[in-house]
């Protein structure tokens, strides 16, 4: 188990898609700075980058330019093998889309990135049970996922993120395929895991709702971060999912 302390760091991070007509630059200078464990919202217009930027944290793609570290580790250099051993074991990825194989049971889909990294059947099937019993599917591990819930699905596949205790999970619009209720518990769990664990987690969401419960809210803007802010003032008070969507507007909107 990785015992890096969690931090995610960017600088002039920039991802530029060339497509046959024209050029599209998603990212155009990414400077972030997020240290130690905690549960923070990114937020954004539809476009500004937030899916894009995920993924390069997550080593599912490069940048274009710029530098990458999460937990110590240069994201940006690693090699392809390098990478696929970071995307298992040091980051923890949840999708909108579920992302679970379908042909797999719940618990099965739990122990994939285990067996794929040479655990034994009978050395992760253990702890697998335990990650469902935790995330309160227990009774679900032998249901493949056309037989769960969205929610339930959610529950399995952070299970399964959470198999090699990453320092840092990244969450992209998590409950965007739940109804408001599955959604509000969802995040409730999230939350409690990040603290419990020691995680950083690090979310895009859409809803107001759901980055109250965080600590920050950075701003994504045209491929930029446009700012951040956090959700509790110098007195302890928090802000209401009223004011921070006002916040988030204001920023979202901001010229430059
Ligand atoms: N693979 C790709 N090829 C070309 N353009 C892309 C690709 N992925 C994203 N883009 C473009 O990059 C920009 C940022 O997309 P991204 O998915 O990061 O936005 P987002 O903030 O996650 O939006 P949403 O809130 O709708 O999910 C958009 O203009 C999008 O069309
Ligand atoms: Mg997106």
């Amino acid at each position: 188990m990785e015992a890096a302390p969690p931090s995610i760091s960017c600088r002039g991070v920039t991802k530029t898609y060339d497509l046959a007509k024209r050029r599209v630059e998603a990212l155009r200078g990414v400077d972030l700075d997020i240290a130690g464990a905690g549960f923070f919202a990114v937020m954004g217009a539809s476009g500004s980058g937030k899916s894009t930027l995920m993924h390069l944290v997550a080593g599912l793609d490069r940048p274009t330019s710029g530098e990458i570290s999460v937990a110590g580790a240069r994201v940006d250099r690693l090699s392809e093998a390098e990478l696929t051993r970071y995307r298992r074991k040091t980051i923890g990825v949840v999708f909108q889309h579920f992302n679970l194989l379908p042909s797999m049971s719940a618990l099965d889909n739990v122990m994939l990135p285990a067996l794929l990294d040479g655990v034994t059947r009978r050395d992760a099937e253990p702890r697998a049970r335990a990650l469902l019993e935790e995330l309160g599917v227990g009774a679900r591990g032998s249901h493949r996922p056309d037989a769960l819930s969205g929610g339930e699905q959610q529950r399995v596949a952070i299970a399964r993120a959470l198999y090699f205790a990453p320092s840092v999970i990244l969450a992209d619009e998590p409950t965007g395929n739940l109804d408001s209720a599955a959604a509000a518990r969802l995040f409730e769990l999230l939350s409690r895991l990040a603290r419990e664990r020691n995680t950083l987690l690090l979310m895009v969401t859409h809803e107001p709702e759901a980055a109250a419960n965080c600590e920050r809210v950075i701003v994504l803007r045209d491929g930029r971060v446009a700012g951040s802010f956090d959700t509790s003032d110098s007195a302890g008070r928090r802000l209401d999912a009223g004011a921070l969507a006002i916040r988030t507007q204001e920023l979202a909107r901001s010229a430059g």
